[in-house]
């Protein structure tokens, strides 16, 4: 994978990275560096000769122009993924459309708590007992989205000692976060990829989710549960009473779906990370209520191996 990352600063997280990568315990090259301002991490990159623009924003007076401009310098690196490693800004609507669950982000703290600049110190200030780094998908609102790994720090006893152990663990946790999210299982739900299968009939496309996946093609499970089951498309509706699954006249269809969940989930590697992006408010898919078979049976099969979002999450 061809990893870019974004700083706004001293570039700690950017060296790590950078070592990582060079000792080969990050399976990805970093292509590029892009800076909002001059700042350490770029005299990092010259050190490691790896190629390096700035952007300012207030070298444009319309933020469209800025913004056309950060998603052409962008592309001219051909990230597969982004990193954000102490950048300071939100990223655009329009760059998170370009490059879908492709964006990530380290903060140090336990999200959602203490979100924003400074945080380390937000949390000594709070006097809690831990605190800790995450690293997440990037969404269009601050230090928000996916989360892929969190790990605690016990708070010791100065400011400086939270410091060094919160920026030891960044260092290690960005790289294991990004080779979990380079070989990611992923598991979506057919029809939010255009295929004709819903009960109605007619697909949700998701411009996001499609292209997402077009990217990933050879470890992509595109599933629809209700197909494999046998339910016809478009199928009839299927209403959920007393947690099992009835058709409209009046079948039980709960076993035989819970028989195809098992099929799907028995494709799944036993070992790697899993992305599940399915349809929400679906008997067999849906992620919130009514919640479908499918997610529960992925939950309690996979715990902490599942990273699950619904489509109006991506
Ligand atoms: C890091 O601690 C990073 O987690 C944080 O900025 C620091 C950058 O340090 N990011 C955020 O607070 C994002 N909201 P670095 O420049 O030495 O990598």
């Amino acid at each position: 994978m061809r990893i870019l990352v974004f700083a706004s600063g001293r570039g700690s997280n950017f060296e790590a990275l950078l070592n990582a990568s060079s000792r080969g315990v990050l399976k990805s090259k970093i292509v590029g560096l892009v800076c909002d301002r001059d700042c350490n991490a770029i005299e990092i990159a010259k050190k490691n000769k790896i190629p390096f623009s700035i952007l300012r924003p207030k070298d444009y007076a319309e933020k469209n122009n800025y913004i056309k401009e950060l998603i052409s310098i962008t592309g001219s690196y051909s990230p597969d993924i982004i990193l954000l490693a102490g950048y300071m800004r939100i990223i655009p609507s329009e760059l998170l459309d370009e490059y879908p669950l492709k964006i990530i982000n380290i903060h140090p703290s336990l999200l959602p708590l203490f979100k924003g600049k400074d945080a380390i110190k937000q949390a000594w200030d709070a006097g809690v007992k831990e605190t800790g780094v995450t690293v997440h998908f990037v969404n269009d609102r601050m230090d928000d989205g996916l989360i892929i790994l969190q790990k605690k720090v016990a708070v010791p006893n100065s400011l400086e000692e939270l410091e060094h152990e919160i920026h030891v663990l960044e260092h290690k946790m960005y790289v294991e976060a990004v080779n979990l999210v380079s070989d990611l299982f992923i598991v979506v739900s057919k029809c939010l990829i255009g295929e004709n299968i819903r009960y109605d009939g007619s697909n949700k496309l998701s411009k996001r989710i499609y292209k997402y996946v077009n990217g990933y093609r050879t470890e992509c499970l595109l599933v629809c549960p209700e197909v494999l089951a046998g339910l016809g498309v478009p199928r009839s509706k299927i209403n959920i009473i007393n947690t099992r699954l009835i058709s409209e006249d009046g079948v039980d269809l709960t076993d035989v779906m819970k028989r195809t969940c098992k099929d799907i989930i028995e494709k799944i590697p036993q070992n790697k990370m899993v992305l599940a992006i399915l349809k929400d408010k679906s008997p067999s898919c849906g992620k919130t209520e009514p919640q479908g078979l499918l997610v529960s049976m992925l939950r309690e099969h996979l715990k902490d191996r599942l990273l699950l979002l619904s489509e109006t999450e991506i």
